[in-house]
């Protein structure tokens, strides 16, 4: 339908349709769509599973409030949860009275790196809800509020009179003076890997002494290839980053309990169970997912609109593999765009060999060495894009289906517009 048709006023006519909307989500037994794409912040109702994990950096918080710091870069591929751990961190630190800084390594350049932490140190530990400076730090007063608004004046750029070495003075009057010993400073850094780049190696140095500072404890988090990336700019950051915490795909058990609790938020009260969806949709998307969160709710979500937009009642089987279907060409996409050249060159080649193929023949058709094939296949095994398969002698590379949704299907395009 369309508004012009009816004549009606487009605010009535949004409400109209968003009143249809609800009619559809009563429908479905929801009173929202619980599934949404944003990691999870203070709210941790909704959290499931990574006990090993948060075990980890329970012994590494506790270790650093007795004075022995390991960093730690939590790594795992895309969707997997890093960006939830990381708040989990940052609630649980903030908790235990510690400051806690959370940067985000793609919206900040290498030269903006030390503003946007003294910044962030001053603006969320040392400042009240009300924004006015906590009663505890009122010795320091005065200077804490004149570097404040240096800061605050420039927030994107750096202070013309605040020079390098100014700065770093004042850091460590924060950090040394202000903090006081009994406290960590909490540094949990956003997708990490984009400072694995040559002209961030001036960050890395800085890191190398700074990360080694007594009550300063950091969390990089990355990709699964974060560590290697980032020793390749910089050897030295192998040693500043002792811990490595690996997120593995959720449980099946941990799957269904991500799913049931979203929907538990959402049900109106007489919906039982995993309602809308069906048992068996619930299993196929548990199935299919590979226990990655994002994918679990973004097939979830998707079913839902289609769900919404069907005017069903429930949610099935055939529901949610439509969803996936739509879904595995954009989720396809992201994965294309998250490999380095070379890895998208050789899962191209793979999948002209239509998804399946060897080492050796994928370095001839390359021309490349089979080692460094290799490396790059085990860089993208790992990462979870492709799979393995042993038969006989050979070893056989195998393209995920999100990805071959995508490629074998490009070249079959390609092909149609050669025609
Ligand atoms: N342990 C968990 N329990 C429940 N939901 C989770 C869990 N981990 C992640 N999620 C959900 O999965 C989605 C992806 O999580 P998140 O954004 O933290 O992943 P990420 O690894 O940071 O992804 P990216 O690689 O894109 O940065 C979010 O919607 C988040 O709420
Ligand atoms: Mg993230």
């Amino acid at each position: 339908m369309d508004y012009c048709d009816i004549m009606l006023d487009p605010i009535e006519f949004i409400q109209n349709a968003s009143s249809i909307t609800k009619k559809a989500m009563n429908r479905l037994k929801l009173k929202t769509n619980p599934f949404s794409e944003k990691p999870i912040r203070g709210n941790t109702k909704f959290f499931v599973g990574r006990t090993t994990e948060l075990m980890e950096i329970a012994d590494i918080l506790g270790a650093a409030q007795y004075g022995s710091v390991a960093n730690a870069a939590i790594v795992g591929t895309k969707g997997i949860g890093k960006s939830s751990l990381l708040n989990v961190i940052y609630y649980a630190a903030k908790r235990q009275n510690h400051w806690t800084v959370e940067l985000e390594a793609s919206q900040i350049t290498p030269r903006q790196f030390l503003i946007q932490l003294m910044y962030g140190i001053i603006k969320d530990n040392l400042f009240t809800m009300e924004g006015t400076l906590s009663t505890e730090y009122v010795e320091h007063s005065q200077k804490i509020i004149e570097i404040y608004r240096r800061l605050d004046a420039h927030p994107d750029k750096t202070p013309v009179h605040y020079p390098r070495e100014r700065i770093e003075r004042d850091l460590d009057y924060l950090l040394n003076i202000v903090k006081g010993d009994n406290r960590l400073c909490i540094i949990l850094i956003d997708e990490a890997d984009q400072f694995a780049k040559k002209k961030c190696l001036e960050l890395l140095q800085f890191f190398h002494s700074f990360l080694y500072e007594d009550g300063i404890l950091t969390f990089f988090a990355g990709s699964p290839t974060l560590m290697e990336n980032l020793t390749k700019v910089s050897p030295a950051m192998r040693d500043r980053l002792p811990k490595i915490i690996n997120m593995p795909p959720l449980s099946k058990e941990e799957s269904y309990d991500l799913i049931l609790r979203r929907l538990k938020d959402a049900q109106i009260s007489k919906a039982k169970n995993y309602e809308p969806f069906t048992e068996g949709a619930v299993d196929v998307i548990v199935e299919e997912c590979d226990g990655i969160p994002r994918k679990i709710i973004m097939t979830c979500s998707e079913a839902i609109s289609i769900g919404l937009k069907k005017g069903l009642t429930e949610i099935d089987e055939n529901i949610v593999k439509m969803a996936m279907k739509k879904l595995g060409i954009s989720i396809g996409h992201q994965i294309l765009n998250h490999l380095t050249p070379a890895q998208s060159k050789i899962v191209r080649a793979l999948a002209s060999f239509n998804g399946r193929s060897t080492v050796t023949e994928l370095a001839k058709s390359l021309n490349y060495s089979p080692g460094t094939i290799g490396t790059h296949l085990s860089d993208i095994y790992e990462m979870g894009y492709i799979y393995k398969e042993r038969s006989g002698n050979n070893v056989y590379y195998i393209l995920s289906k999100e990805l071959s949704d995508v490629l074998i299907e490009e070249d079959f395009n390609r092909d149609k517009n050669n025609k």
